[in-house]
């Protein structure tokens, strides 16, 4: 693309959540303001190596996207670039690919690269960086498991598509008295499933964070009948570990790709019906909550990183990552970000109150038990 403006590319990497095209829109706006021509690679990094692929960004093209969920320059979480990195773990980049994206960066006079990605994908950009590319991140994910920022965008749209599916499962557990298991995302973090379990009003959650017991779960189910309560609903992270600590996950045989989670629900479900003795059904959202429009607050989030990244590139603070510190949106090492995981607390107000209010955790802890270690803790 021949152009005398200086020039900011933008790409999506990794899995794909609501809010990626409000970034987009917000980069290209904001940088257009401040006279910079934009471009778009496709299919996340791979569209900066042979064959290379990008489209020019304006105002035209962009607009009309901040509510449309997916990303317009499309995603991959395989490819070239894919080296099983983040929360630390290293593969060095094959420096081929390095040199070549650089290339194409100088031919495309591009003076400013935003990456918007998830861990692994952050984890590229700094090896990017590190190359001597001027990158800036914008973290993104479902999980809201970067540590660096209190919240990313998507979070909040995937707790509300989990919290509409209990709403749902509500009412036709209830009517066949059943017990139902919801699985919903959370590889390593169960934020989702803490967060739509306390809103869709869970009986039941499991979380990565917080070992549980079949038998405790039983416990919990039978104790509620006894109560006069005759259906159950149960949420589960589908990287809540089973009680022997093992992961359920498909089996695969791409190398490339990291471990594809999913059936835990089922196993619960499964395990429970025979333990129980009753009807239990398993429900599992999926890509369902990756899906669809961005709620508010993941587009006012998700704009404010995408100007605050333009803004990073202006000033020329390459190696920093856009991040959510209340009330303020910042710039942060992309170096030092990758390196922190967030996962929930079992201490936190949200777990508290929920067992507060009887919700198991499935540890067998009762809630007059935390309620009173919370007040101890209060003094
Ligand atoms: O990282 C976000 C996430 O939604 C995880 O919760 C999930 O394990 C993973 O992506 C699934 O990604 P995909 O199905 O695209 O491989």
């Amino acid at each position: 693309m021949a152009t005398r403006k200086p020039c900011i590319g933008v790409l999506t990497g990794g899995g794909d959540c609501p809010g990626l095209n409000a970034v987009i829109r917000a980069v290209v706006k904001s940088a257009t303001r401040l006279g910079y021509d934009c471009v778009g690679f496709l299919r996340g990094y791979e569209g900066l190596v042979d064959p290379v692929s990008y489209m020019p960004l304006d105002r035209q093209n962009t607009s009309e996207i901040l509510l449309r969920g997916g990303t317009i320059l499309g995603s991959t979480n395989k490819g070239r670039f894919t080296a099983l990195v983040g929360h630390g773990e290293r593969v060095r980049i094959d420096p081929d690919l390095l040199a070549q994206a650089g290339d194409t960066l100088r031919r495309l006079r591009v003076s400013g690269l935003i990456c918007v990605g998830g861990d692994g994908s952050l984890a590229i950009a700094q090896q990017l960086f590190e190359h001597g590319l001027p990158v800036v991140g914008v973290p993104k994910t479902i999980d809201n498991d970067l540590g660096a920022t209190a919240f990313t965008f998507g979070f909040d749209s995937a707790v509300a598509t989990a919290t509409d599916a209990l709403d749902r499962l509500h009412t036709t557990a209830a009517s066949h008295e059943r017990v139902m298991v919801l699985e919903v995302m959370g590889r390593h973090a169960g934020w989702i499933a803490l967060h739509a379990g306390i809103a869709g009003g869970g009986d039941v959650i499991l979380v990565p964070e917080i070992p549980w017991t079949f038998e405790a779960v039983c416990a919990h189910v039978t104790a509620r009948e006894a109560e006069g309560r005759r259906s159950t609903l149960i949420v589960v992270a589908e990287g809540a570990a089973l009680p022997d600590g093992g992961l359920v996950h498909e089996a695969t045989a791409d190398a490339q790709r990291q471990v594809k989670l999913g059936g835990i629900g089922q196993r619960v479900a499964a395990e429970l019906g025979a333990r129980l003795d009753r009807e239990v059904r398993a429900v599992v959202l999926g890509h369902l909550q990756r899906g669809g429009t961005p709620t508010p607050f993941d587009r006012l989030l998700a704009t404010q990183f995408g100007a605050h990244a333009v803004g990073l590139v202006h000033d020329g603070r390459f190696g920093e990552m856009v991040r959510y510190r209340p009330p303020h949106i910042e710039g942060v090492p992309i170096a030092t970000a990758i390196h922190e995981l967030s996962v929930v607390d079992p201490a936190s107000s949200a777990v508290r109150a929920a067992r507060a209010l009887g919700v198991s955790f499935g540890d067998g802890v009762a809630a007059t038990e935390t309620a009173a270690r919370g007040s101890a803790a209060r003094g």
